[in-house]
């Protein structure tokens, strides 16, 4: 019995999909707690490739119930989409998916109003999915969010709508020159999906809660990455939620002391999409090898990410910031061919050794990763089952992100597949 929580360590796309999966092979109740449908979470099972962006990945075992926590913003439309999506695989969602009541709704204007807020920062631009996360969390904190529980009271839902669309619509003709909304357009759409939604309607809090007292084994996944934590990420180059370990209990309704395990999961080199500071960023052709042969494209918009060696100072704050009890090194055979592989220790900043994840936007975009080069592999990692079967190299290399890290590395992901992964 335990509740462990999975965590992106880095820049998001850190392969927690792939993860969740594994662990939710021994898992009885599987929670997002933040973010929405910005995610992309990809898991291959024998030919199939499924990319999950709002559905907990535990979907795609059967006996698994999945709960959507009230930190998550749901934007309905992707939603049915993906239980769709799920129908055409034969997995069926009836009575083991759940959205809280308390979660707060996405609405097209969120989506309009993220897209257009992105064209006019021009060069400044954070790079968001377009998928209206930040505008949906805005309203959330400034107590005008309509919460999946009001889409069932007419007169609360109408009211508050109503004051959204008007003050969307201003900023949407005024500042953004964009034609304004139709409300009663956006109501009638409010009560299709609102009908449609009402049977994954529950008090998710309450079900986690039961579950941990009944000693039930629950994972808590989360979205994106420490590094774009709206606390403790690259501000203001971050998502709107907290993707640390803090956010999962927020998100969910669990409370503290019901968490047993936090997991780290940490790409073998690192990857970011849109824009901001990247101190291991690899703009010469060692970028792009790391993107061809890592297929570091992103599984929501398609967008290339950049890439870069292994940030052993990023690492380090991750961990503290979450607590990390252990660590899954995913992505290792995308290293294999590369003659020596870098890794980063610590930072320059001004022309002294630094190794701080400063909070100050300017430090760190002036923050230069000192690199050192270990011995890379040429053998083929596919077949690995256990730590031993790596090549020596290849091993030396875990151990010394181990070292940097200060957290013990459990898991190894050596490839897509659902059995690529090795359990030290
Ligand atoms: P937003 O979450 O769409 O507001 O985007 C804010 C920042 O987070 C942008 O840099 C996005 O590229 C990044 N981001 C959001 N979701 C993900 C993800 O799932 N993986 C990696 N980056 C993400």
């Amino acid at each position: 019995m335990s509740v462990k929580v999975i965590i992106g360590a880095q820049w998001g796309d850190e392969g927690k999909g792939k993860l969740v999966d594994y662990l939710s092979e021994h898992t009885e109740i599987v929670a997002r707690y933040q973010g929405g449908a910005n995610a992309g979470h990809t898991v291959h099972v024998k030919d199939k490739k499924y990319v999950l962006h709002l559905i907990p990945g535990g979907i795609l075992r059967p006996e698994v119930i999945c709960l959507i926590g009230n930190g998550v913003v749901v934007y309905p439309e992707a939603f049915f989409e993906e239980v769709g999506f799920l129908a055409t695989h034969d997995i069926s969602v009836k009575d083991r998916l759940f959205i809280s009541e308390r979660a707060h709704v996405i609405f097209p204007y969120h989506k309009l109003v993220d897209q257009a807020s992105e064209e006019v920062l021009k060069s400044k631009k954070i790079g968001t999915t377009g998928k209206g996360i930040g505008p949906a969390y805005v309203d959330k904190f400034h107590r005008s969010g309509i919460r999946v529980t009001d889409l069932y009271d007419e007169s609360r839902l109408e009211d508050v709508l109503k004051e959204n669309v008007d003050q969307k619509n201003s900023l949407l003709v005024d500042s953004f020159g964009r034609p304004p909304l139709n409300y009663r357009e956006i109501l009638s759409k409010t009560h299709e999906f609102a009908q449609k939604l009402e049977p994954f309607v529950a008090d998710t809090s309450e079900i986690l809660y039961n579950g941990w007292k009944s000693g039930r084994n629950i994972l808590l996944e989360g979205a994106q990455g420490c590094l774009l934590d709206i606390d403790f990420g690259s501000y203001p180059y971050v998502t709107s939620s907290n993707p640390t370990s803090g956010g999962s209990v927020i998100g969910t309704g669990l409370p503290p002391t019901a968490i047993g395990e936090i997991i780290g999961v940490v790409k073998a080199y690192t990857t970011r999409v849109g824009s901001g500071p990247f101190p291991t960023e690899c703009l010469d052709d060692i970028g792009e090898r790391l993107r061809a042969q890592g297929n570091e494209f992103g599984a929501t918009t398609g967008r290339p990410r950049r890439c870069g060696w292994f940030d052993g100072v990023a690492m380090r704050y991750a961990a503290r910031i979450n607590g990390f009890h252990s660590l899954a090194l995913t992505k290792l055979d995308v290293l294999t061919g590369f003659e020596k592989i870098g890794v980063c220790r610590n930072y320059r900043i001004g022309g002294e050794a630094s190794d701080k994840f400063p909070a100050a936007g300017r430090l760190l975009e002036e923050s230069t990763a000192e690199i050192e080069m270990l011995d890379g592999w040429e053998e083929n990692l596919s077949q690995s089952k256990r730590f031993s079967d790596l090549p020596g190299t290849a091993r030396k290399y875990v151990q010394a992100l181990e070292e940097i890290s200060d957290v013990p590395i459990k898991y190894v992901s050596v490839g897509v597949e659902r059995d690529q992964i090795i359990t030290r």
